[in-house]
């Protein structure tokens, strides 16, 4: 394993560019690979660790695809193998992608349960019931999601569950509406830009969907998908992730390749704390003239506040003057961030799904241990912005969903070295 070491106390000046969207790659790459009945080409595609699990997964299942020069190209599978095995499947949750294409293509799925991670359970109750509100008759055995379905047909249905819509269920459903017998509608489908993104690349593969952007999807189902080209947008967390590393770190950086109404609610918390964006068409530069002030944050589904964005400013907040509150409402389990920031001098106290943190005037290095991808980058910001030296180990978390975190931040400012563990 590996971890990186860094020396704090620096501060992050010059451009940092956004990769393209992890959570928007995912999905497109499965329905390029398995709904598509030709080539397809994604242009801006991070190297990451869960685009290569999921280029595994789909390889696995009779899929060619080739990635160069942050493109993938993907062949669709011809002779389909309609089996994702626990072996990938444990790695990567969103392999359930692969559950609703494949009924819709070849009417038959089997695909293991995905595990839950360190953010909660994870369950996947509504996408199952998507699939069957489409016909597919679904069971669950020994560790394993069995699915199948003589022809999907379109319905209304209602999917969101008790924390709100679903990312993963709405592009499930999504995905496999395109090739069911007449209309789907969803209801309280989930609206993230990447959802959106997926359902634009689902129309230029020749779906024909209604109300991208919105929480009501309209899919008429058509017989075929051609393969497309598409660029892939940035990634919203990434640039999220960023603008609080240059903020924490009082430090002077212009994030590029992001828009403003890609990030509306991250952009409206990290000024209400004080920190200056100033935006234009390319991105948004990051000055932190004044202190910054302690707010109150509930996360929520877009437009909300992202979950995903909960630990970075968490991060930020440990260093503001006065007392912040955050809500954690999307996931069950997402505070294991806050006992790590401790070790490093934060005042973070928990209560159930609230946490308060009380501002302190600096945190000092310390080893911790990334628990998932965004806790992991809230310990490289934290470790940036403190004095001495931090070292975080399970460094794979954070290559998940960050192309070359230490590079990028280095270029900036930042003194971070990847070590073997
Ligand atoms: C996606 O996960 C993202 N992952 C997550 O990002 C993100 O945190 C999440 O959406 C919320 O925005 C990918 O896109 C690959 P959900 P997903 O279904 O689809 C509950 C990251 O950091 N739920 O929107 O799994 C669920 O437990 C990752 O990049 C059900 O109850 O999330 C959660 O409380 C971490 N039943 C809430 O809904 C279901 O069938 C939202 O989950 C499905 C979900």
């Amino acid at each position: 394993m590996e971890k990186l070491i860094i020396k704090g106390g620096t501060r992050l000046e010059g451009t940092i560019p956004v990769s393209g969207c992890k959570n928007a790659v995912l999905p497109i790459a499965v329905a390029a690979a398995i709904l598509g009945d030709g080539v397809s080409v994604l242009h801006n595609v991070p190297n990451l660790t869960d685009v290569m699990t999921l280029r595994a997964v789909l390889q696995g299942l009779g899929a060619t695809i080739k990635f160069k020069n942050s493109t993938l190209y993907i062949e669709p599978i011809n002779h389909l193998e309609h089996e994702a095995p626990y072996e990938l499947v444990r790695k990567m949750r969103a392999s359930i992608y692969v559950l609703g294409p494949l009924v819709a293509k070849l009417g038959k799925a089997k695909v293991s349960f995905p595990g839950g991670c360190a953010i909660g359970p994870r369950p996947i109750d509504l996408h199952i019931r998507g699939l069957e509100h489409l016909g597919a008759k679904v069971m669950v055995e020994k560790g394993y999601i069995y699915a199948q379905a003589e022809r999907l047909t379109g319905t209304e249905m209602y999917l969101t569950g008790q924390h709100g819509p679903s990312v993963g269920a709405t592009a499930n459903v999504l995905m496999a509406a395109t090739l069911a017998q007449g209309t789907t509608v969803i209801r309280g489908a989930a609206c993230e830009p990447h959802i959106s993104d997926l359902a634009c690349f689902l129309k230029a593969m020749g779906a024909d969907i209604e109300g991208i952007g919105t929480s009501v999807l309209t899919i008429r189902g058509v017989k075929q998908l051609r393969g497309t080209e598409h660029t892939v947008i940035s990634d919203d967390i990434e640039a999220g992730t960023f603008i609080v590393a240059g903020a924490i770190t009082r430090g002077d950086v212009y994030v590029k390749g992001i828009t403003h109404q890609q990030i509306p609610a991250i952009s409206e918390k990290i000024t209400e704390a004080g920190v200056e964006l100033d935006w234009d068409d390319n991105g948004v530069r990051v000055t932190t003239p004044r202190e910054i002030r302690g707010i109150d944050v509930s996360t929520a589904p877009f437009p909300g506040f992202p979950t995903d964005m909960q630990a970075q400013v968490m991060g930020m907040l440990c260093l503001a003057s006065g007392t912040s509150l955050i809500n954690e409402n999307v996931h069950t389990d997402r505070f294991i961030h806050a006992a790590e920031l401790n070790r490093m001098g934060a005042d973070i106290m928990l209560d159930g799904g609230k946490a308060i943190i009380n501002g302190v005037s600096g945190l000092s290095g310390a080893p911790v241990m990334a628990s998932d991808l965004r806790a992991g980058a809230v310990l490289v910001a934290a470790g940036m912005a403190a004095s001495g030296e931090t070292v975080v180990s399970r460094v794979y978390h954070i290559d998940r969903g960050y192309e070359s975190i230490e590079k990028k931040l280095n270029n900036v400012g930042a003194n971070i070295k990847r070590v073997k563990d």
